[in-house]
């Protein structure tokens, strides 16, 4: 037998551990476990838009399209750009993806050569880890400062000769923080001194908590088609609960960057959904539902998180997305032996942080050796709370529990 190949050394996401670790205790007890790990919404996709795949299928409107997308949704996507991010862009730099991590995953391919460096954030979507491992770029990671917010001079520091691009995700996941106009001003210009590329991951652009997310490509309105550097990529995933339809988009910010994401979508998916697509037609008419959604996870984050802040576990409350990273280093107990000991003793899932801190060791051909976590991710967990919001409050509660019993017998349960 051969070596292993290359994606076969990439670490799995983390989160399949503690799906299966939820279910198989729900089996054991036949109770139901309280899955502040997970990040599905408790709201529903708008019903007009569950309609339209339904009528698209029954007349037929199923052939494929081409890579890109079909042209209606692009422009109407287009439109969105414009008005909601203030773009100025057109439909021929936009991609429609079978959800944004398909997007976010060619675009990585598309963009990395050999030896090619990527900074990305020390705590991140383990999946962006994957892709761009897969695409053959090499990770360098940025430390996060105060709030998990990333600053330019951390950047800096991490450049080297062989950095090509940058990966930014506000607001981001795991940890909330979302970045503000003066830091991506720092990173642009720093990106055009070092020629890099950035790559800007909005899957989360509704849900902004303080003040309106800012869309890093509206930065580069007045550079040049050529020079701009900034790509995009969106979800209808988050904003309409519309996780299992697959529909994302990307945004690329030149004539050449579109040719190369061309050829990889050719190569990978010959074209979206096409009864998705006309479901997304429908979704960008429903933005009330959209600014609903924001409203409902935000009244959740500002009920139950403060408590987590009162006891010490969070520092502040995120300023966006669907999760927030407590530190629960005053248990005693490290991430991965609280989560055990929440799920077993409570019945309630959360994340270590760990997947979400991998430092990958590579091989000179871009094998992953070994892959640890970071030490300062040690007693960091996530929790989701776009949920219902009273198993959010059960869950919260029962984790205060365990926090208190942790602390008064010194980490042991
Ligand atoms: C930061 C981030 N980006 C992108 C995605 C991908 O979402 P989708 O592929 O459903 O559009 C997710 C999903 O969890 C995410 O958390």
């Amino acid at each position: 037998m051969g070596p292993v190949p290359r994606a076969g050394t990439i670490p799995p996401s983390c989160l399949h551990a503690v799906f299966r670790a939820a279910e198989e205790r729900e089996r054991a007890t036949g109770r139901p476990v309280v899955k502040l790990h997970v990040g599905e919404p408790y709201f529903p996709p708008p019903r007009e838009v569950a309609l339209a795949v339904e009528h698209a299928v029954r007349d037929g409107r199923t052939a494929y399209t081409s890579a890109e997308g079909m042209t209606s949704l692009r422009e109407a996507l287009a439109v969105k750009l414009e008005t909601e991010n203030g773009h100025h862009t057109s439909a021929e730099r936009v991609f429609v993806t079978p959800g944004s991590c398909q997007g976010l995953a060619a675009l990585f391919q598309s963009l990395a050569g050999p030896g090619d460096e990527l900074l990305m954030p020390e705590l991140h979507w383990p999946i962006h880890l994957q892709q761009i491992l897969l695409a053959g770029f090499r990770p360098v990671f940025y430390p996060l400062g105060p709030g998990y917010r990333p600053d330019v001079e951390s950047l800096r520091a991490a450049l080297t000769p062989r950095t090509r691009a940058v990966l930014v995700n506000s607001p981001a996941n795991p940890t909330g923080a979302v970045l503000d106009a003066e830091s991506m001003r720092g990173i642009l210009e720093l990106s055009r001194a070092h020629d890099l590329q950035i790559i800007s991951d909005e899957a989360y652009e509704h849900f902004v908590y303080e003040g309106d997310h800012i869309s890093f490509a509206s930065l580069e309105n007045g550079v040049p088609e050529d020079e701009r550097r900034v790509f995009s990529t969106f979800s209808f995933s988050k904003s309409l609960a519309m996780t299992g339809y697959r529909l994302g988009y990307v945004v690329t910010p030149n004539a050449a960057a579109a040719h190369a994401m061309r050829v990889v979508q050719e190569a990978s998916i010959i074209g979206p959904s096409t009864p998705v697509q006309y479901a997304g037609l429908i979704a960008l008419k429903t933005q009330d539902a959209v600014r609903a959604n924001a409203r409902m996870v935000r009244a959740n984050r500002d009920r139950a998180l403060p408590a987590l802040r009162e006891a010490g576990l969070l520092a502040e409350l995120p300023q966006g997305g669907w999760y927030a990273v407590i530190d629960v280093g005053s248990t005693g107990v490290d991430a991965e032996t609280f989560a055990a000991g929440l799920l077993e003793t409570h019945d309630v899932g959360v994340a270590p942080a760990a997947g979400f801190a991998l430092r990958p060791v590579l091989s000179d051909d871009g094998r992953v050796l070994s892959a640890d976590p970071s030490a300062e991710a040690r007693t960091l967990v996530r929790l989701a709370f776009c949920g219902d919001p009273d198993e959010l409050d059960t869950g919260v509660t029962r984790l205060l529990t365990h926090v208190r019993r942790l602390r008064s017998h010194g980490g042991s349960p």
